[in-house]
């Protein structure tokens, strides 16, 4: 019968998404899913009759609308109460304290609390009938908001149907719709490229997308929602407490966010907050905050309310990460390589938790596609431990005199030609190492951690030696005297001695972190450790040809030809000279590799890239990296197309979404273990893994714009 199999397609597709995107377990391959849902949109095409509302291939209605309806919400949504630090949050719960008898705490003291990561996207509230999508309606002003169903209706983690037969007669449940970080990067880079106007953030985005009256250009947008309340239900019944609630909501087949728990007291709930503010960054969407919500729905009813907010929750917020300062003045800074950034001077702001004063502009076609003028209020953001940038002009705030800035046609360091190459959207400073800005970034870099690892040589450091010229390359460092750093302003015998000894110390370094510390140009950690290996002596790579560098997998022709070109450098020849004769050295590498190089058998992972992510739990990431290295593998920091696959362990966190919008294939750490102690064969993925995080094809994922 088709009308029986087209059913049963659907509640097969149901099941899976469920398995996908609320479980994050799926059962079938990304394929098999895909054969389903073409099986169904054949039958459908040929049977007409039979298509429903609400079924899996219905998620875009065709008409766009001329605006959005109005929704009374028949329980107000509400707001949430804040506080910024644990004296309020102590004086918080000193409130609920006194309100709460003495009867209902004995029950419950300390407080049980749920606390919930605090998502910075849209508040939606889902209406669902006799277990069907009919209604979704943003918050509003919490009393009446829009009605957005038709866009709703294209998130795909949201279940147009609910599942199981428990679900109530009416449910009204409501939570935040995102926009995921690595779909706002992809999202704004595409725009970018195309010179289109970018989002300023993760949460304009997901509201933009949103608010869009046709509802196919919101199907193409990456968002998701995550569920956090019940508004009302009829004609069933709801859990004890809100952490079973939000169980039963999975149940049901509604997206809850996985990093929801149950604590006890204020403890708990600060413990949970540093939990979460620490790995913040690695989170799939931006939050702003956490927030705690009394369990037990029964001491819920008895505190209440107070104006437009419950007293049984409160969000405990992260410094804001978006604040408005004003552009006192555009200078241009010159980088390592020489290029030139203009850097917006602000007026001192706090954001992010420190006092920003200084923001990045990126480059000057950034410059002109934000239309930034010197005197502008502009919007400055701070996202973790990312540098501050300029985000937008506020318009309407602009003065009369408001000035445009111009690329200087002359380094404001060393008044060498400034250059712009038609095709890239740096320009750089041509005075290379004569110009000062270069050498004292170049010098910070050789004396950097991953490079030549110098405790103690810094920016402030290096600015003073420089000035008083004590050093005028990365050779210098090495002939400096204690009498010579105990005369700086600011340094005694002391810290001449452990400045002497720390530069004593990284003369025993690696191959690899010695040509890092060059500071060639393309040339970051895993290109070094990439030629350290292949060459295995600095003189092979010095004497390297563009053509045998080509042949390198992984380095393209211009990595390759800046590389050559350094080497080629008489100044470049000398400063390593200088270094060597001044005691540098490394180990050579391991002679049971050289024999298999000599006999051209290839190191088992010769020529894959892997990138790490998230905590293993047998290895540390150093020890990790190390291994895959030893069998000839890249182990690089970001994902490409060139990535081998990602490995992932616990918690990890937006680079799952970035492998799976590449197709790279994800493996776990037992998968790294077997990897690695597996015999010596060129390994081949199984396609197990790769099924199972590839993102499916469309509509089910959509980062992608085409
Ligand atoms: S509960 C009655 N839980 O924060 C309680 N809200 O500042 C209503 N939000 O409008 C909200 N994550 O858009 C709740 N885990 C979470 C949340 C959350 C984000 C938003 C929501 C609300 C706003 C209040």
């Amino acid at each position: 019968m088709i009308e029986a199999r087209i059913k049963k397609l659907r509640e097969l597709i149901q099941y899976h998404n469920y398995r996908y995107y609320v479980k994050d377990d799926p059962e079938i391959s990304d394929s098999a899913y895909d054969r389903l849902l073409r099986e169904l949109q054949i039958l459908e095409a040929k049977y007409p009759e039979f298509i429903t509302e609400n079924s899996p291939t219905q998620r875009v209605g065709a008409a766009s609308l001329d605006a959005f309806s109005a929704v009374q919400h028949e329980v107000p949504m509400l707001s949430l109460a804040n506080v910024f630090s644990e004296a309020e949050l102590n004086d918080y719960e000193q409130r609920l304290y006194k309100r709460l008898t003495k009867q209902s705490l004995e029950h419950s003291s300390p407080i049980e609390y749920v606390a919930e990561p605090k998502l910075d996207g849209l508040a939606v509230s889902l209406l669902y009938r006799a277990g069907k999508l009919v209604r979704a309606a943003t918050r509003g002003d919490g009393k009446t908001g829009e009605n957005i169903t038709q866009n709703i209706r294209t998130i795909d983690s949201i279940p147009l149907v609910l599942l199981g037969k428990n679900y109530p007669k009416v449910l009204e449940v409501r939570g935040e719709v995102v926009m995921p970080k690595a779909g706002f990067e992809a999202f704004n880079a595409k725009a970018r490229k195309a010179g289109e106007r970018t989002f300023v953030n993760p949460r304009n985005a997901a509201a933009g997308s949103l608010r869009q009256l046709d509802s196919r250009i919101t199907a193409k947008r990456p968002l998701d929602m995550y569920c956090y309340a019940v508004g009302y239900i009829e004609g069933g019944k709801l859990a004890p407490t809100h952490f079973e609630v939000l169980q039963q909501l999975n149940q049901w087949g509604l997206r809850v966010s996985t990093e929801i728990q149950q604590v006890q007291g204020l403890k708990g709930c600060l413990s949970y907050y540093q939990d979460i503010a620490t790995k913040r960054q690695q989170l799939a969407y931006d939050i702003d905050g956490v927030v705690y919500k009394i369990n037990d729905l029964a001491l819920q009813e008895q505190l209440g309310f107070v104006s437009r907010a419950p007293r049984w929750a409160i969000a405990h917020k992260f410094p804001a990460q978006e604040e408005m300062s004003r552009i006192l003045a555009i200078e241009f800074q010159v980088g390592r390589t020489g290029a030139i950034t203009p850097v917006a001077r602000l007026e001192p702001t706090f954001v992010g938790g420190v006092t920003v004063s200084n923001a990045t502009l990126h480059n000057m076609d950034e410059v002109s596609r934000k239309d930034v003028r010197i005197g502008d209020t502009v919007i400055i953001r701070r996202a973790g431990d990312v540098i501050p940038e300029v985000a937008s002009v506020v318009m309407n705030q602009r003065p009369d005199n408001a000035a445009k800035t111009q690329l200087p046609t002359h380094c404001p360091v060393c008044d060498a030609a400034v250059l712009k190459i038609a095709d890239e959207a740096v320009a750089r400073c041509t005075g290379g190492l004569s110009c000062g800005a270069q050498v004292k970034q170049a010098i910070k870099h050789f004396a950097s951690r991953k490079a030549m690892d110098i405790d103690g040589l810094g920016d402030k450091l290096i600015a003073m030696l420089f000035e008083q010229q004590l050093i005028h390359n990365i050779a210098d460092v090495y002939q400096l005297s204690a009498t010579d750093i105990a005369a700086l302003p600011r340094m005694g015998e002391k810290s001449a001695n452990n400045l002497l000894h720390a530069l004593e110390k990284s003369k025993q370094t690696q191959l690899a972190r010695f040509i890092y510390a060059l500071g060639i140009r393309g040339v970051g950690e895993a290109t070094a450790n990439l030629l350290a290996q292949h060459f295995k002596t600095l003189t092979d790579l010095m004497h390297s040809t563009e053509a045998q560098l080509c042949a390198i997998h992984d380095i393209g022709p211009v990595v390759a030809a800046y590389i050559a070109t350094f080497f080629q450098q008489q100044h470049n020849q000398a400063s390593i000279q200088q270094l060597l004769a001044q005691g540098i050295v490394w180990p050579q590498s391991n002679p049971v590799k050289e024999t298999m190089d000599t006999q051209a058998v290839p190191l088992k992972l010769a020529g894959h890239t892997y990138v790490l992510t998230g905590k293993l739990s047998q290895f540390t990431r150093t020890q990790a990296k190390a291994e895959l290295e030893a069998l000839g593998a890249k182990v690089s920091n970001s994902l490409s197309k060139k990535t081998t696959a990602l490995i992932a362990g616990e918690k990890a966190g937006s680079k799952i979404a970035k492998a799976q919008k590449l197709n790279t294939p994800i493996l776990t750490e037992q998968q790294l273990h077997q990897l690695l102690h597996s015999s010596q064969k060129r390994r081949y993925f199984p396609r197990a893994y790769q099924a199972r995080y590839r993102p499916r094809s469309a509509p089910r994922y959509r980062y992608s714009w085409s």
